[in-house]
């Protein structure tokens, strides 16, 4: 039992440290793409429908919603739009009646409608309040589209892409390339039986990095085991300190009231982590042929409600079957990395909502997970119970280090089994251990 640094925990250290990059393993192909197609020439312009396609598998476009602007490369303006709005007309004082243009920004910024948009206004796959579902959970409401037809590039115009595409979903943190010729989208008409195309597409992929998106730390992790009555909280200061730090959201210590909503910025609970949601991971129960885990997401911010939450966590228990009783979930691919990782989200009007915290106690949703033995490599020793990663809605949660990790007690006096099977497998976990 000596033996704390196991290579395990080590591995555990190192993907904790390089975690604080912006590559994200655990979705290296994730992406929101952007594409314009034309499909259809104008004596001065075009017809285009851009579509804004959220690829990242856990990863989703929260209210206020996607921001989505460009520069034109010569004069263009925008004569009208359907499905998104330009936020600002700019100065069309050059263009006389009949032709008022909808938008002469040079640099235009275009939002979404909302769902209850009027009919005249939409279009195919648009209007929902700018929020885009993540690719591994809802691929449907995953994408979002509008139209425009572009005037004002003369009689032989000189189709040039829009330049210096920006994403803001809802703020900072999307890097997008150069908007670049594609293969041309293809859409199928006739039910199936005859293909269409844009006769011109240009794409550009937009990715996030939290480096640049510079936000407060959003989450951490907290565990527990039926073996140990020691919790291991949040690392202090996980998010923030609670009185030196003056980055930090403001606080309000439990039991007092909230002060009026007029103000939009984050209260939190006072907490030693200070982190607006903490996920917890309790070993439950250990059976002959499974082991249950409870998995609780507490949201201490006061101010706001996360729908649409999801919880991403790296553990190779995973690899065996999984069953969440109280949440929805899938596996992901895991690229090659030796843990599998799985993605769990609330019910739809059961807990897809993870509201704010009241006067009394934080938010919270919960389930239990039962999991398969792969009876080679289950152990309670040296925390392999307990999860590598977790994420919470795409943003890495701040884990405690592994020698503040519930170990297994020394003496099994200490420690009360709950059945002789059990007794048995913590016994043979021991011999195990001692023959490391
Ligand atoms: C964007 O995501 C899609 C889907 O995962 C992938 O096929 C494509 O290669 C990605 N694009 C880039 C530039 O990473
Ligand atoms: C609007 O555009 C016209 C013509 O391009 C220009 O003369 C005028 O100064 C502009 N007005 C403003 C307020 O920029
Ligand atoms: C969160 O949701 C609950 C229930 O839907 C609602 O009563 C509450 O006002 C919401 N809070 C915020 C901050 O939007
Ligand atoms: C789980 O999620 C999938 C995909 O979003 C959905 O089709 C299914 O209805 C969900 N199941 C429950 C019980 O919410
Ligand atoms: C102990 O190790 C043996 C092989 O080394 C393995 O078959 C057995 O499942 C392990 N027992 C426990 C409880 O981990």
């Amino acid at each position: 039992m000596g033996l704390f640094f196991t290579c395990a925990q080590f591995l555990m250290l190192i993907a904790l440290i390089s975690l604080s990059d912006c590559y994200d393993p655990l979705d290296p192909n994730g992406n929101i793409t952007v594409t314009f197609d034309i499909n259809q020439w104008l004596p001065e312009g075009y017809l285009a429908r851009v579509t804004i396609q959220n690829y990242y598998q856990y990863r989703h476009v929260d209210p206020s919603g996607w921001t989505l602007g460009w520069t034109w490369a010569n004069d263009e303006v925008i004569l009208s739009m359907s499905g998104a709005f330009a936020t600002k007309q700019g100065n069309c004082s050059s263009f006389k009646s009949p032709t008022v243009p909808y938008s002469c920004e040079k640099s235009p910024a275009v939002a979404d409608l909302m769902p209850d948009a009027l009919p005249e206004t939409r279009t195919d796959d648009c209007c929902h309040g700018g929020l885009l579902a993540a690719w591994a959970i809802n691929p449907s409401m995953s994408f979002s589209s509008f139209e425009m037809t572009i005037g004002n590039l003369g009689a032989n115009p000189k189709v040039q892409a829009p330049m210096d595409l920006t994403l803001m979903a809802p703020g900072p943190g999307y890097t997008c390339s150069p908007i670049e010729d594609a293969d041309p989208t293809a859409h199928s008409d006739i039910g199936g039986k005859r293909q269409l195309q844009a006769y011109r597409t240009w794409k550009s992929t937009c990715t996030y990095s939290s480096f640049v998106s510079n936000q407060a730390p959003l989450c951490c992790v907290s565990l527990s085991t039926f073996y140990n009555p020691k919790i291991t909280f949040c690392p202090d200061c996980s998010c923030g300190c609670r009185e030196a730090d003056k980055n930090t959201v403001s606080c309000i210590t439990e039991g007092y009231d909230v002060p009026g909503s007029d103000s939009f910025d984050d209260i939190v609970q006072c907490t030693d982590h200070m982190c607006p949601v903490r996920v917890h991971w309790h070993v439950m129960k250990n059976y002959f042929t499974h082991w249950k885990v409870k998995l609780t997401i507490s949201n201490y911010n006061y101010k706001r409600n996360y729908s649409n939450w999801n919880v991403l966590v790296q553990h190779p228990g995973f690899s065996q079957s999984t069953t969440a009783y109280s949440f929805n979930s899938t596996m992901l691919p895991s690229f090659g990395l030796s843990d599998e990782v799985a993605l769990f989200w609330g019910i739809e009007y059961y807990n897809d909502e993870l509201v704010n915290a009241d006067k009394d106690q934080p938010g919270a949703v919960s389930t239990q997970i039962l999991l398969r033995k792969d009876l080679e490599s289950f152990t309670l020793g040296n925390g392999w119970a307990l999860p590598r990663r977790v994420y919470f809605n795409g943003e890495n949660c701040q884990m405690p280090l592994p020698d503040t990790f519930p170990m297994l007690p020394n003496h099994c006096s200490s420690f009360k089994p709950t059945n002789p099977v059990f007794l048995l497998l913590i016994y043979l976990t021991f011999i195990n251990k001692s023959s490391l």
